[in-house]
C-alpha cells in the first residue's frame, strides 16, 4: 500500500463537489434555494445549452456585504446556522454552508450583489475556486449569479452530461418543483432567449400549479386541507380518473423544501386504492407542515430527502388528508363536451400542445382563469355524507334471472322499497365460493353492520381503525349532512344496455355504467362486512417464513386479522401458521397473500389486505354483478342509481374505471346554443 497523502485543497473540493454539484439542474436549485432564503419575492433564472454552457439567478432578496462575499464561496461557510443546536430547527433551505464552494469548485462563476441602503454592490469572480475579482461595483439590489462552462476543469464529469434539451428539462422541472413550493415568490424561466413559464407570485398555490402545469391539470385537482398529530398537509391531488402513467406528478414538500419521499408516495397511493387503473399513479401538489425538530433534513448530499422522527403520523396525516379531500369532492365527474378543434391552425403534436398551453399563459390569464373555475358550476352535493347516515346495506339490485347467477337467497320485497339486510341479499362471496367448491365457511352468523369509523365512510377497515388508538387527532368531525333536501332522481332509460340515464332534481342528467356501479357496490360490501363468517379453518395449517418486524405486526393486529378471516398460530417463530383464512382465497398462492398482509401492516398501510385479496373480490364482485344488456326493469335501474348517485363509495368500479358522469342542464343548452 502506498503511503497515505492529505489531498490538496483543489482535489478534495472537487471531490466534495461532486456530491452536491451532478449537474446544471443541482446547480440552479442551489442558487435558487440561497434565493429564496435571501427573502427574494421575484427570482428569474436564465439558461443557455441546456445550462452547460450559461446559468443566470437573479433575486431582489437581502443581497452580501462587499466582506461576506468571499466567505460565502469558503466550505462550511454559512449565515443560516451557527450552533449544533440550530440543525435541530432548521427553517432555511440551506445550512450547510457547502452549495457554492461547490460550484465554484466546477465552473466559472460571476456574481453581483448589493444590499439595500447601501450605495455600491460588489462585482466578485472565482474559477475552479481561485479568485479572479473582488470590486466595489454599481449593480441594484439583490444577487445576480451567473454560472458559466460547468465542468469546465473536470472534463469526466462533463462527459455525463446529457443532451442539451435533457438537461434543460431537467432544469425547468426542478423549477417546477421549486415554484410550486413558493407560490408567494414571482419565478421567471427563461431557457435559450424564451420565457418558458412565470409564475405571478400572488401566493395562491392554485396559480402556482397553473402556471407549472396548465387548465387541464388544474381544472382535475381536488383541494387538500387537513391537520393531525401536529402535521398539516395542504395543497391539491388529482381526481382518480385523470390519474397519471407515471409518479413524475408526485410532488411532496415538506416544510417548503421539495423532497422525494417513498413514505408520502406510499400513503397517497394507498388513499387511491380500488380507485384507479392499474398503471395508473395519483399526482399530487401536497404541502406538508410540521415541526422542524420533528425531522431530520441533514441525511441527505442533495437534501432531497427527510427523515421523519414519527414516520406513521406523517404517513397517516397524507393518507387521511387525501382521503377526506376525496370524500368532500364527491368525486363526481362532469362528462366532457369537448369545444370544437380550430382547423385553422396546424395541430401541433399533443405533447407540445399541452407544452405550450401552460408554459406560456400570461400571468393575468391566470387570474382570469381561476375566476372563471371558481365561477364553475360545482357539483351540489359535495360535502361527505356524515357515516350515521350512510346505509351500507341498501336494498341490493336484483339480477335478472336469464343470467348464470343464483337467484338471491330469499325473493326480497320490491328491490327499492326496504332495506334489505345482508343475508337477504346474495352473498356473492359465498356464491362464488360454491361453484368453486369450496367448503361451506365453518361459521355463518350475521355480520354486524359497519361502525362509524371517526368520519371515513371510505375506511372500512374498523377493527383497523380501532386497534391503533392514537387515530387521528381529529379527523375531519363528521359534517351535519348538506343534503337538506336529497334531489330527486328519475331514471329515463338505458341506452345501449349499457348506461342508465337519468335526471336528478331539475338541474342535472346523470350517466352511469350499470355493470360498473354494482360491481363497485357488491365489492364495498364484500370489503366492509366483516368477513369473520367466510373464515375456513384449515386442516394442516400454512407456514410462512416472516421477518421479526413482520410477525410482530401480526401480532398485533390479531382482531383486524380476524375480521378479515385469517387467524395464526405464533408459536413457531420465525414462522407463523396461518390456522383460518377466507374461503374466498383457498385456491390462490396463500403464503404470498400472508406476507403481503404482513409487509403491509409493518409499513404501516391504512388497507392492510393483500392486493392478490382484492383482486379476489374484484372477481367475485365482477361475476356476480349485472353486465351490460342484462334486461333490467325500471324499477332496477332506479334502485342503481339511487344507490350510486348518494353513496360516494361509489363513483369509480373497483379497476378504476368511472362509474357515472353528470351533465348540466346549461352545458346541454349550452351545446343547443339555446345559452
Ligand atoms: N442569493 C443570495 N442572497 C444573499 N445571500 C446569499 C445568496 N446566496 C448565498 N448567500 C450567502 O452565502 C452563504 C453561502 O451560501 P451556500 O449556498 O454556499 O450555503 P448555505 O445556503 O448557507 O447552505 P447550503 O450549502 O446548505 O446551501 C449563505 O449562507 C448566504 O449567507
Ligand atoms: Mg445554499
Amino acid at each position: 500500500m502506498p503511503p497515505i497523502n492529505v489531498l490538496s485543497k483543489e482535489i478534495s473540493e472537487l471531490i466534495a463537489a461532486g456530491e452536491v454539484i451532478e449537474r446544471p439542474s443541482s446547480v440552479i436549485k442551489e442558487l435558487v434555494e440561497n434565493s429564496i432564503d435571501s427573502g427574494a419575492t421575484h427570482i428569474t433564472v436564465e439558461i443557455k445549452n441546456g445550462g452547460a454552457t450559461y446559468m443566470r439567478v437573479t433575486d431582489d432578496g437581502c443581497g452580501m456585504s462587499f466582506d461576506d462575499v468571499p466567505k460565502a464561496f469558503l466550505r462550511h461557510a454559512t449565515s443560516k446556522i451557527s450552533a449544533k443546536e440550530d440543525l435541530d430547527n432548521i427553517l432555511t433551505l440551506g445550512f450547510r454552508g457547502e452549495a457554492l464552494a461547490s460550484v465554484a469548485a466546477v465552473a466559472r462563476v460571476e456574481i453581483m450583489t448589493k444590499q439595500k441602503g447601501e450605495l455600491y454592490g460588489t462585482l466578485y469572480t472565482i474559477e475552479g475556486s481561485a479568485e479572479k475579482t473582488h470590486e466595489q461595483s454599481g449593480c441594484p439590489d439583490g444577487t445576480t449569479i451567473i454560472i458559466r462552462d460547468l465542468f469546465y476543469n473536470v472534463p469526466a464529469r462533463r462527459k455525463f452530461m446529457k443532451k442539451d434539451v435533457t438537461e434543460a428539462n431537467a432544469v425547468s422541472s426542478i423549477l417546477q418543483k421549486i415554484t410550486m413550493s413558493h407560490p408567494d415568490i414571482a419565478f421567471r424561466f427563461i431557457r435559450d432567449n424564451r420565457t418558458e413559464f412565470n409564475s405571478s407570485g400572488d401566493g395562491e398555490l392554485f396559480s402556482a400549479v397553473y402556471a407549472v402545469y396548465g387548465r387541464d391539470f388544474a381544472r382535475d385537482l381536488i383541494p387538500v386541507d387537513y391537520d393531525y398529530e401536529g402535521v398539516h398537509v395542504g395543497g391539491y391531488v388529482i381526481k382518480p380518473l385523470y390519474s397519471k402513467n407515471n409518479r413524475a406528478f408526485q410532488n411532496f414538500f415538506v416544510n417548503g423544501r421539495y423532497v422525494r419521499s417513498r413514505l408520502c408516495s406510499a400513503a397517497l397511493e394507498n388513499a387511491y386504492t380500488n380507485m384507479i387503473m392499474t398503471g395508473k399513479f395519483p399526482a399530487c401538489i401536497l404541502l406538508i407542515d410540521l415541526p422542524p425538530s420533528t425531522m431530520d433534513v441533514n441525511i441527505h448530499p442533495t437534501k432531497a430527502e427527510v427523515r421523519f422522527t414519527n414516520e406513521k403520523s406523517v404517513s397517516d396525516a397524507v393518507y387521511f388528508a387525501v382521503k377526506n379531500a376525496m370524500m368532500k369532492d364527491g368525486l363526481i365527474y362532469e362528462f366532457e363536451l369537448k369545444p370544437h378543434a380550430d382547423w385553422t391552425k396546424a395541430a401541433p403534436e399533443q405533447e407540445e400542445m399541452i407544452q405550450q398551453e401552460f408554459l406560456f399563459t400570461p400571468v393575468d390569464k391566470i387570474e382570469e382563469t381561476e375566476k372563471k373555475l371558481a365561477e364553475a358550476p360545482v357539483p351540489a352535493y359535495t360535502a361527505p355524507k356524515p357515516v350515521a347516515e350512510e346505509k351500507p346495506y341498501i336494498a341490493d339490485i336484483k339480477p335478472s334471472p336469464a343470467y348464470d347467477r343464483p337467484e338471491p337467497v330469499q325473493a326480497a320485497a320490491p328491490v327499492y322499497e326496504k332495506p334489505v339486510t345482508v343475508q337477504e341479499t346474495a352473498p356473492a362471496a359465498e356464491q362464488v365460493a360454491e361453484r368453486a367448491e369450496v367448503p361451506e365457511p365453518v361459521e355463518v352468523k350475521e355480520p354486524e353492520p359497519p361502525k362509524a369509523v371517526e368520519g371515513f365512510s371510505y375506511i372500512t377497515q374498523q377493527a383497523f381503525a380501532a386497534a391503533q388508538p392514537a387515530k387521528p387527532a381529529q379527523p375531519e368531525a363528521p359534517k351535519e349532512s348538506v343534503w337538506t333536501e336529497k334531489p330527486k332522481i328519475r331514471v329515463i332509460g338505458e341506452a345501449f344496455g349499457l348506461y342508465i340515464v337519468a335526471e336528478v332534481g331539475d338541474d342535472t342528467m346523470i350517466m352511469i355504467d350499470k355493470h360498473a356501479a354494482h360491481e363497485r357496490i357488491i365489492f364495498e360490501r364484500l370489503k366492509s362486512r366483516n368477513c369473520r363468517q367466510y373464515s375456513q379453518q384449515l386442516l394442516t395449517g400454512v407456514r410462512v417464513l416472516l421477518t421479526g418486524d413482520e410477525i410482530s405486526a401480526l401480532e398485533a393486529n390479531q382482531e383486524l386479522l380476524a375480521d378479515l378471516g385469517f387467524a395464526f398460530d405464533f408459536s413457531e417463530k420465525p414462522c407463523v401458521v396461518a390456522t383460518a383464512v377466507p374461503t374466498f382465497i383457498m385456491e390462490l398462492e396463500m403464503e404470498d397473500i400472508i406476507s403481503e398482509i404482513a409487509n403491509n401492516l409493518r409499513m404501516y398501510s391504512h388497507d392492510p389486505q393483500s392486493h392478490m385479496l382484492d383482486d379476489m373480490l374484484h372477481t367475485v364482485a365482477c361475476k356476480s354483478a349485472i353486465k351490460g344488456n342484462d334486461k333490467n326493469d325500471i324499477a332496477e335501474l332506479q334502485s342503481l342509481a339511487e344507490q350510486v348517485y348518494f353513496d360516494e363509495r361509489i363513483r369509480h368500479c373497483p379497476h378504476g374505471r368511472p362509474v357515472m358522469f353528470t351533465m348540466t342542464k346549461s352545458n346541454i343548452s349550452h351545446q343547443f346554443k339555446r345559452t
